[in-house]
């Protein structure tokens, strides 16, 4: 059940930005922003749009979700972040997922997320097999990703996470090996390694491939392999997209926004100003008319 009563007030929003530099401090001293990203990940990537199930609400960190086979190593994403939810125990579990997501990719080198905080945890886990299976093809992924509601240049630009991190065998029996060169720089080198096949010796799943045999999805590969900069405004696009999966920032939210404080405090004024002049005016007609 979704939990009650979160309040994102200023104070919410300050610890926001405390817990986003402890994420920035622990990613980069653990060298573990591709785990952090593949949690992010798993914890809204089990989205039904239809039911509204599933989604980015912390229930990853419940034991019978940790232990679908898909989720395979990410207890230990889950305990590096218990050390940032002990010193932050405001945050919700579903924001401190999806802030280390948007924090890995940024401490990488990868393009800025916005990250809009108010996400509610849920205690119910979806049933295994919601996630994608690496063996299968674009049909599949299809299937998986239209269901959370999101497109074919989404399913490419999200692809592009694999930048980030490699395979372990004996998480998901795929050989030990990255998809590109660098694997904790975050570019558009998946795609550029993606195009050159098999030989150069990194890893590529089935699904990855699927990517570049359909002709829809291989039109983005294209495009991301040559441009990186479209890559990365579609990818900020699309993981924002993720990780708000059946997620409406609640109100207080949007108030406390500095943008939104600024235009109000603007149109304050503007009423302030207006109602002076409304209410000089009408004296200084009473004035007149009594002269
Ligand atoms: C398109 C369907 C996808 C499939 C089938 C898939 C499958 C996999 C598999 C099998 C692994 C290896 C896990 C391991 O052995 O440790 C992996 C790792 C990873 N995935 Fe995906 N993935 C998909 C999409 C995504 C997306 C959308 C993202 C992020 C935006 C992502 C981010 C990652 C990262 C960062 C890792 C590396 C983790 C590490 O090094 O510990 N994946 N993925």
């Amino acid at each position: 059940m979704a939990g009650k009563g979160l309040v994102v007030d200023a104070e919410y929003l300050k610890e926001i930005e405390k817990a986003r530099r402890d994420l920035r401090a622990l990613i980069s001293n653990k060298n573990c922003a591709p785990i952090m990203l593949r949690l992010a990940w798993h914890d809204a990537g089990t989205y039904d749009a239809k039911t509204k199930t599933g989604g980015p609400n912390g229930s990853i960190r419940n034991e019978q979700e940790y232990r679908h086979a898909a989720n395979n190593g990410l207890k230990i994403a889950i305990d590096l972040c218990e050390e940032v939810k002990a010193k932050h125990p405001r945050i919700t579990y579903a924001d401190l997922y999806q802030l280390a997501g948007v924090v890995a990719v940024e401490v990488t080198g990868g393009p800025t997320i916005d990250f809009v905080p108010g996400r509610k945890d849920s205690n119910e886990s979806p049933n295994e097999g919601r996630l994608p299976d690496a063996k299968q093809g674009s049909s599949h992924l299809r299937d998986v990703f239209y269901r959370m509601g999101l497109s074919d240049k989404d399913i490419v630009a999200l692809s592009g996470g694999h930048t980030l991190g490699k395979a372990h065998p004996e998480r998901s029996g795929f050989e030990e090996k990255p998809w590109t060169k660098d694997p904790l720089k975050f570019d558009n080198s998946y795609f550029v390694e993606l195009l050159k096949g098999d030989d150069a010796g990194l890893l590529k799943l089935p699904t990855d491939k699927a990517l570049v045999e359909d002709p829809k999805f291989r039109y983005y590969v294209e495009l991301y392999a040559k441009d990186e900069e479209a890559f990365f405004k579609d990818y900020a696009e699309s993981h924002k997209k993720l990780s708000e999966l059946g997620f409406k920032p609640p109100l207080s939210c949007l108030k406390l926004s500095s943008k939104n404080a600024a235009l109000l405090a603007q149109s304050a004024v503007g009423v302030a100003v207006a109602a002076t002049v409304v209410i000089l005016s009408y004296f200084y007609e009473v004035n007149r008319k009594f002269k």
